[in-house]
């Protein structure tokens, strides 16, 4: 008979270098007595061997799935954990698909034991509550006590180090301590729960819990299967939950009877950009009275640094409409869509797609330039999805007006503008999507990528992309 006397810490490595030598020398499962150091006493007196190096017998090899089953299994809290994970493993050297047969009593028990362990370390990820130790380092430093049902501390801790790799903390339990100090994780024997420090923030921790409980979602047997009673003892919170269920009927009631509440006064200083929208909305779309609502905007702080909003062109009824970003630098000195470098791309698209500018309504998602100043320059940068969503107000009015049967986007601004669709474009180029307007809309780049790629055959390919949008569209209506 074999016996193998494994350590309390480090078990699972142990036991796995002491298998590996048991089956490099071929020692069946029933001949090895394996036991774990502060478990039932009695094995030393016959001399067990503590197996600490591995042997250096051949590689075992087995399956990923399976190894991951036997390290939960390793953790478990039952006292043949070790003999029957060895069972297993001598199996599945000699049985190549033992790990498929789920009617086998091994793999259906090596499951119900993985399961409890998963089950135990999600709990203890869960509840451990960290409690601030007064010190002087440079680093916080936090103790918990925890009592999981397995030996899971050592395979659990690195979850926690990961986490709060900020600070240093230590784990108590009755089955093994985890201590991470300066980012180095240790490992101590399990001890009797401390006597509780007091904890400055946990009156703010329960506050915390009592605003996040939510009486209108309350499911108790859900509740209670999540966080099982047995926690309840180490968890700051708990005893305001039987408070928190009995009252939850009556808060709700008095949720549904309350008015609605009030904005925040901060909201106040939004008012002034909410004001031209109230002008706008009683507003039937004629093109005088856009144009001037659009030039007097200041719905969004960005009509703050522009010289003027750039409102679009074209005749007030048109068969296509072609979006493009904001105005750039020189659109916005000009007061015109497209009149610059990225214009010019754009005017020789119209001509290859015989597409005459002049009958197209032309306009941009973002209705003022949106930029940097560095020195005397002023650098682009792109608006922001609440930029583009503010001003899509002004974008649904043109639509409204213009009545396009087909409206052309120009990159992702234009895009997203108009479908609500913050997906990257270049997969959908070419693509005809369903605008937020009835309109459908054709995407494509934006004339501005031509200027910005230095390989002059993909120029060439964008150049050729997008004129052939303009035709699809001059085609299709
Ligand atoms: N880029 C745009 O998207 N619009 C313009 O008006 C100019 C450049």
């Amino acid at each position: 008979m074999e016996n193998v006397l494994l350590p309390p810490l480090g078990f699972a490595a142990a036991w796995r270098d002491a298998a590996r030598d048991l089956l490099a020398r071929e020692i069946p499962p029933e001949q090895v007595h394996w036991q774990c150091e502060g478990d039932a006493p009695g094995l030393e007196l016959f001399g067990a061997s503590v197996v600490s190096k591995a042997a250096d017998g051949p590689e075992i090899r087995l399956p990923r799935a399976l190894l991951g089953l036997i390290g939960d299994v390793l953790c478990a809290n039952v006292p043949v954990r070790f003999s029957m994970a060895y069972r297993i493993v001598w199996r599945a050297q000699r049985e190549r698909h033992l790990l498929g047969d789920a009617s086998d009593p091994d793999i259906a028990w090596l499951q119900v034991l993985s399961k409890l362990v998963h089950r135990d370390q999600h709990k203890m990820k869960a509840f451990v509550r960290f409690c601030e130790e007064q010190g002087s380092g440079a680093r916080r430093a936090f103790t918990a006590w925890f009592e999981p049902d397995h030996f899971i501390v050592e395979a659990t801790a690195p979850f926690f180090a990961r986490r709060f790799g900020d600070m240093d903390w230590r784990i108590e339990t009755p089955r093994g301590c985890a201590v991470c100090t300066g980012g180095a994780l240790h490992f101590g024997p399990g001890i009797a729960k401390p006597v509780a420090l007091a904890d400055p923030t946990e009156e703010l921790w329960r506050t915390y819990y009592t605003n996040i409980f939510n009486p209108a979602r309350l499911k108790v047997k859900a509740m209670q299967s999540e966080m099982p009673k047995k926690y309840w003892k180490n968890l700051p919170e708990a005893d305001l939950i039987p408070k928190l269920i009995a009252s939850a009927e009556q808060r709700v009631i008095a949720m549904r009877e309350a008015e609605a509440t009030q904005p925040a006064l901060r909201s106040l200083r939004m008012e002034p950009y909410e004001r031209p929208v109230a002008i706008a909305a009683e507003m039937t779309p004629d093109r005088e009275s856009l144009d001037t609502q659009i030039a007097g905007c200041t719905r969004c702080p960005l009509h703050c640094n522009a010289t003027q909003a750039v409102r679009g062109e074209g005749p007030d009824r048109a068969a296509i409409m072609v979006v493009g970003e904001q105005p750039g630098d020189r659109e916005d000195l000009a007061g015109r869509a497209f009149v610059g470098p990225a214009g010019r791309e754009l005017d020789a698209a119209f001509m290859a797609a015989e597409v005459p500018r002049g009958g197209v309504y032309l306009t941009n998602a973002v209705k003022h330039f949106k930029h940097t100043v560095r020195g005397k320059r002023r650098l682009h940068e792109r608006p922001g999805r609440s930029e583009i969503e503010t001003c899509r107000w002004w974008l649904g009015q043109e639509v409204a007006l213009a009545r396009p049967k087909i409206i052309v986007a120009l990159g992702a601004t234009a895009a997203y503008a108009l479908t609500g669709n913050g997906k990257a474009v270049t997969a959908r180029q070419g693509q005809v999507e369903p605008s937020l307007f009835g309109s459908p809309v054709l995407i494509t780049g934006h004339p501005a990528a031509i200027l910005r790629v230095p390989d002059p055959a993909l120029a060439e390919r964008l150049r050729s992309e997008l004129a052939a949008a303009l035709r699809t569209a001059r085609q299709s209506v």
